[in-house]
C-alpha cells in the first residue's frame, strides 16, 4: 500500500454531531447566564427600547411578572438597573431606601427567595447630569464620588441585594465599598467588581435603556481607553487587592483578549458583560435577514466562555435558555 504523507487528520474528530458533542471544549449552562433588568418608576407601563427589540423598561408592578418569566426559563440571577423619575446633581435616587433598585429588590426577593439579585451600584442614571460621580470643575470627584457609591451599596444590601457591583470605575471603588459592607453588618455579601471598564461606543443602546446619556463631555477620564491592554491588568490587580469577589470585563465581544489576561492573571471568577450595542447590531442584522441569530448568538456567546469568562451578562440570556432547553 502507498505509503500516507504525513499529516494529521483533523477532520476525524468532526466527522458527525456526536463526535463532535463528545469532543466539544467549552459549554453554555443556563447557570452561566446574568439577567439585567430596567425597572421605572410608576405603574403599568413595559416600554420597549427601540434600541434594543425585545428589551424593555418595566414598572414596579409589574416586575414580578416579568422576573417570573426568566425564572421559569431557569435563570437563577439578574441584575438590576434603576429608571427614576426625578434626578438630581448628586444622584439621591440611587442611595434613599425607597429608590427604585431598592424597592424593586424587596419586592423580587419576597417572591423568589432562592434568585440571585445583583445591584448595579453607579449614579449615572439617578444623576441630572448624567455622570457617574459628583461633578466639581467639570469633572467627576473621585473621593466625593466613593462616599455616595458606598451608601448606595450599603442601601442596596439593606433592601436585600445578594451581590454588590459596582460600575462607575472610581478609584477604590471596592476598598471602600467593601469597609461599608463591613461595617453596616454585611461581611457576607460579594463585590462583583466591573474593574475592567472601556469607555465604549457600544454602551449606546443602554444609556438610551437607563437614561443615562452624559449631559456634558463624556466617561473617558474615569472609563479606559479602548487601546489599552496592559491598563487593563492594573485596573483588575488593584480590584483584587481591594477584596473583589468577582472580576467583570466589558464589554465583552471585542475584548475577548481582555478577558483571557484577566483569566490567565487571577483565580476569581471572570463575567464578561455582553453589552447592549452587541445586542443591538445582532439583532439590527437579524432583522434584515443578514444572519441567523441563534447560530450567531450561540457562537459569540460560546466564544466568551472559550476567551475564559465564567459567567455572562446578557440581554440574550432568555433567549438562550429557550434555545438550550430545545437542544437538550
Ligand atoms: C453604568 C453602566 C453602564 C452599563 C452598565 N452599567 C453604562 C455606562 O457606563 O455608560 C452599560 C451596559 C450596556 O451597554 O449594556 N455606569
Amino acid at each position: 500500500m502507498e505509503k500516507h504523507v504525513d499529516f494529521k487528520r483533523h477532520r476525524r474528530l468532526r466527522s458527525s454531531n456526536a463526535m463532535r458533542t463528545m469532543v466539544r471544549e467549552n459549554h453554555l449552562r443556563v447557570e452561566d447566564f446574568i439577567y439585567p433588568m430596567f425597572v421605572l418608576e410608576g405603574k403599568n407601563t413595559k416600554n420597549e427600547v427601540s434600541s434594543m427589540p425585545g428589551v424593555y423598561q418595566v414598572s414596579l408592578d409589574l416586575v414580578v411578572e416579568e422576573v417570573r418569566e426568566m425564572y421559569d426559563l431557569g435563570i437563577k440571577s439578574i441584575i438590576l438597573f434603576g429608571v427614576p423619575n426625578e434626578k438630581d446633581e448628586i444622584g439621591s435616587g440611587a442611595f434613599v431606601e425607597t429608590g427604585i433598585v431598592q424597592e424593586a429588590t424587596r419586592l423580587i426577593k419576597s417572591e423568589f427567595h432562592d434568585l440571585l439579585i445583583i445591584a448595579d451600584t453607579c449614579l449615572c442614571e439617578y444623576t441630572s447630569h448624567g455622570h457617574c460621580g459628583v461633578i466639581h470643575d467639570h469633572d467627576v470627584d473621585n473621593d466625593a464620588s466613593l462616599k455616595l457609591l458606598a451608601r448606595t451599596a450599603v442601601s442596596q444590601a439593606q433592601a436585600g441585594a445578594d451581590i454588590i457591583a459596582p460600575s462607575n470605575m472610581m478609584d477604590g471603588f471596592v476598598i471602600a465599598i467593601r469597609q461599608a459592607l463591613d461595617e453596616a453588618g454585611f461581611t457576607n455579601i460579594p463585590i462583583m467588581s466591573y474593574a475592567v471598564k472601556y469607555a465604549s461606543a457600544f454602551y449606546g443602546p443602554f444609556r438610551d435603556a437607563a437614561d443615562s446619556t452624559p449631559q456634558f463631555g463624556d466617561r473617558k477620564t474615569y472609563q479606559m481607553d479602548p487601546a489599552n491592554r496592559l491598563e487593563a491588568l492594573r485596573e483588575a490587580e488593584s480590584d483584587v487587592q481591594e477584596g473583589a469577589d468577582f472580576l467583570i470585563v466589558k464589554p465583552a465581544l471585542s475584548y475577548l483578549d481582555i478577558v483571557r489576561d484577566v483569566r490567565n492573571n487571577y483565580n476569581l471568577p471572570v463575567v464578561a458583560y455582553n453589552v447592549s450595542g452587541e445586542y443591538a447590531m445582532v439583532k439590527a442584522a437579524a432583522q434584515n435577514g443578514w444572519i441567523n441569530e441563534r447560530e450567531l448568538v450561540m457562537e459569540k456567546l460560546t466564544s466568551m466562555k472559550r476567551a475564559g469568562a465564567d459567567l455572562i451578562i446578557s440581554y440574550f440570556a432568555k433567549d438562550v435558555a429557550v434555545w438550550l432547553k430545545e437542544t437538550n
